[in-house]
């Protein structure tokens, strides 16, 4: 199951384009299989889901009725990567409860494959998400929060035009709480 999603990391990736499509209910085996996957573990919640849990949390048509929409990142024709925005206005369950903006668009992300890993391609990705979410005019502002520890996360979004503002402790722990506004895009 797991070779039948290995990237072929051969591939000319530093001149392949980095784009977006939405995820549907077809990815989500794909998704699965890197939810499982160490890199990830270690930074995304720390559980491996299994696919019936990936299929509860990760539905699209369920995500859309938490204001959260799921993202395949593409590498040319590859997919490579997961990434999730959100309105962090009424997000419930302890997050960003003094949010007063709903304006205001979280994101989250991931790359599948650990060879691909710090050849900026992230940065490619969270910049393509960025300028995604601000063509849409009321969008104010882009958050996202790595751990405090997750330094790569943390340049990467830096590169990507972010600044960390402050740290937080979120329900799922700390976090360095990093903003973009529309104004620096
Ligand atoms: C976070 C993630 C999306 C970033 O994508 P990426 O392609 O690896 O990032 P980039 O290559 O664009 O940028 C990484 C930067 O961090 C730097 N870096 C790597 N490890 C580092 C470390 N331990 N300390 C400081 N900087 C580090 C790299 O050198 C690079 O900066 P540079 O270009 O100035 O040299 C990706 O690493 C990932 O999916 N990680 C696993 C899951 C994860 O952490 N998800 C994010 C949860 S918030």
């Amino acid at each position: 199951m797991v070779a039948k999603y290995q990237l072929n990391t051969s591939i000319g990736f530093a001149s392949a384009p980095v784009t977006l499509r939405h995820m549907t209910e077809e990815d989500l085996p794909l998704l699965h299989d890197w939810l499982d996957r160490p890199h990830i573990v270690e930074w995304w919640g720390g559980w491996r889901p299994s696919m019936e849990e990936v299929r509860t949390h990760y539905l699209p048509r369920v995500m859309a009725t938490e204001r959260v929409t799921p993202y395949i990142g593409m590498l040319g024709d590859t997919p490579f990567a997961y990434a999730q925005s959100y309105v962090a206005l009424g997000s419930g369950d302890g997050w960003w409860e003094n949010e007063t903006d709903p304006g205001v668009r979280g994101i989250d992300q991931s790359i599948g494959d650990a060879h691909l890993l710090g050849k900026g391609l992230g940065t490619k990705l969270v910049r393509a998400l960025v300028d995604m979410l601000f063509r849409d005019p009321s969008v104010t502002k882009v958050q996202t929060d790595p751990a405090p520890t997750n330094l790569r996360a943390i340049r990467c979004y830096e590169k990507a035009g972010f600044r960390i503002v402050e740290k937080i402790v979120t329900p799922d722990g700390p976090a360095a709480y990093m903003i973009q506004y529309r104004s620096a895009w």
